[in-house]
């Protein structure tokens, strides 16, 4: 062979690798258009990032005038500060002196203080405005805290809390008292777990039932049937959307392994729709329908309050028509559906999300209220995706384990809040439920709008996010105002706010007067005071021009000179 017909060869074996490889790199391509542009649409990198930024922190001096705001304001900002702390200790006295005797030995708990504010005011803040992490009583929509203070419960429990806290303790000394003869049995079943059944298969329109212990595991349950039926490895869930603390949902900042059988994609687009229908590998599609609120962004938190860029906006029929093409394909590919109820379930509609949006899922997570007060995950699903063995396979199985799954006592509380259900009293509440939440939001935002406030409120029915409107550094302490005003936030503070539907117009009002005088105090205190020109890209610049140059000081982090 000479050496013209060495190179055509070579020349031929590279064009038959590259045509090899083209039909791979297309795939590779099209997984990358689908990938949200943001960190949270990119696991491996946010974790690599995440593990560069270093500590440091405002002092006390750089603490009120980050933005450059003038002297006069920054002294109007601290001492508005320092009455707020001498308010929160007087007030919260023993309620912080608790909090602070056990927060050494409770890892939740310092992870939780810690991270209610950006990390570089962290520090001051818990220095000054302690939280208490107790409360002693509930009743009505209020929780009473060690010192007596009556404060409206806007965590709402993560959740759990949907037709209050009243209800639930109703329903855990009725289901308490019905069980009370078997007790802690487990491994076999109180007669109670049927009502359950037959309620969860009518409400999911499914065949059949698994209980669990919380929704995470729910969730791993549905991810590993989806894995065994369809003998497929990958899991696609949707940018910013949280599924339980299990690592396979759970990829980037958080996770200290990285999710290889994972794909993060963009939701609400056809180029995540293009990437379902031509890879071969897609177990199984998991959507948490509150991300309806905000597409593709996390879970707001008031830690990541860096600016005023926190967005939401519910539109119903959009994501309605979204779940309605994702479906289709899922369907055309033989890709498992899951829609993970557990945060929306019983909130929505008494159909759930698939009522709701009018769509149905193959299998569906339930967790939180259903409970009726304790902790629970339910897996509800197709016959076919539910059976954890194969006839023509003896041999391999899919284990579904939990030493406390079908708890009896939690059953009687299930079938308690399953019963109150079925009550004529509920059905009317969820009859109109949207109408009375947006009126409400409504209502509320014309106030803050008329009062010439930065601040509006999104709601998905009656789950919201608060949104700032012009941009700012210290949008953060507006939940140290709200909860000077009485009320109860849990620590991601203003990002999610959470009622039970037990709120009359009456305790709504209350608390949309509370809101309002909290965001004047602060506006009067001077922390929402702008310069006119600066915007969110620049904090962000600006933000990024210091993490740079801790990164790459001699001492490695800590405070920021004055
Ligand atoms: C949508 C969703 N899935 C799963 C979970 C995890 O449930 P649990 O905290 O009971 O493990 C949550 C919890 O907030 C959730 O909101």
């Amino acid at each position: 062979m000479g050496f013209g017909s060495t190179t055509l060869a070579l020349y031929a074996a590279g064009a038959a690798a590259l045509a090899a490889s083209l039909p791979k790199l297309k795939s590779r391509l099209r997984l990358s258009q689908a990938k949200h542009p943001s960190l949270s649409g990119h696991a491996r990198i946010a974790r690599r990032i995440a593990a560069l930024v270093p500590f440091y922190e405002y002092g006390e001096a750089r603490f009120f005038c980050c933005d450059d705001a003038p002297g006069e304001i920054a002294a109007r900002r601290r001492a508005a500060f320092m009455r707020l702390a001498e308010l929160y200790r007087t007030r919260f006295a023993e309620t912080v002196r608790h909090s602070a005797e056990v927060a050494d030995g409770i890892s939740d708990l310092q992870f939780t203080n810690a991270y209610r504010v950006p990390f570089q005011f962290s520090r001051f803040v818990r220095k000054h405005l302690r939280t208490g992490a107790f409360v002693q009583a509930s009743s009505g929509v209020t929780l009473a805290d060690l010192d007596g203070n009556r404060l409206y419960d806007l965590a709402g429990s993560y959740g759990v809390n949907l037709f209050g806290y009243d209800f639930y303790k109703g329903c855990m000394d009725r289901g308490l008292r019905r069980v009370h003869e078997l007790g802690p049995v487990l491994g076999i079943y109180h007669p109670v777990i049927a009502y359950n059944v037959k309620r969860l298969r009518e409400i999911s329109g499914l065949d059949e039932v698994s209980f669990h212990m919380s929704g995470t595991e729910a969730v791993m349950q549905a991810v590993r049937l989806a894995r065994y039926h369809t003998r497929r490895s990958h899991l696609v869930r949707f940018c910013g959307a949280y599924h339980g603390w299990w690592g396979d949902v759970a990829p980037g900042v958080g996770n200290p392994v990285p999710a290889h059988e994972t794909y993060t994609l963009k939701e609400m687009s056809e180029d995540s729709l293009r990437v379902l229908r031509s890879r071969r590998n897609i177990a199984c599609v998991l959507v948490n329908p509150l991300q309806a609120l905000h597409p593709n962004a996390n879970a707001p938190a008031d830690s990541a309050l860096v600016d005023s860029a926190r967005a939401a906006h519910f539109d119903r029929q959009a994501y309605a028509d979204w779940l309605k093409r994702l479906r289709a394909v899922c369907s055309e590919r033989h890709i498992v559906l899951i829609f993970d109820e557990v945060f929306v379930g019983f909130r929505l509609a008494l159909g759930g999300a698939q009522e709701y949006f009018g769509v149905k899922a193959d299998l569906v997570t339930y967790g939180k209220s259903l409970g009726g007060g304790l902790p629970i995950g339910v897996l509800c699903g197709r016959k076919e995706l539910m059976k954890r063995f194969r006839d023509d396979r003896p041999v391999d199985v899919c284990f579904a384990r939990g030493t406390f799954n079908s708890h009896p006592y939690v059953m009687a509380t299930m079938h308690e809040f399953l019963r109150h259900l079925d009550t004529a009293e509920v059905r009317a509440l969820y009859s109109n439920l949207d109408a009375v939440w947006n009126r409400r939001t409504q209502r509320l935002n014309q106030r803050l709008r008329d009062e010439e406030l930065p601040v509006q409120v999104a709601n998905l029915s009656s789950i919201w996010t608060v949104c700032y409107t012009q941009p700012s550094r210290y949008n953060w302490m507006l939940q140290y105002y709200l909860r000077a005003e009485g009320l109860a936030l849990s620590w991601v503070g203003t990002g999610r706010l959470i009622f039970s539907l037990n709120y009359t117009d009456a305790d709504f009002d209350a608390v949309a007067d509370r809101f309002v005088a909290a965001a004047k105090a602060m506006r009067e205190d001077g922390w929402w005071w702008c310069d006119g020109a600066t915007t969110n890209k620049s904090i962000r610049r600006r933000l990024l021009r210091e993490i740079i140059a801790h990164r790459f000081s001699p001492s490695g982090g800590g405070a920021t000179p004055a």
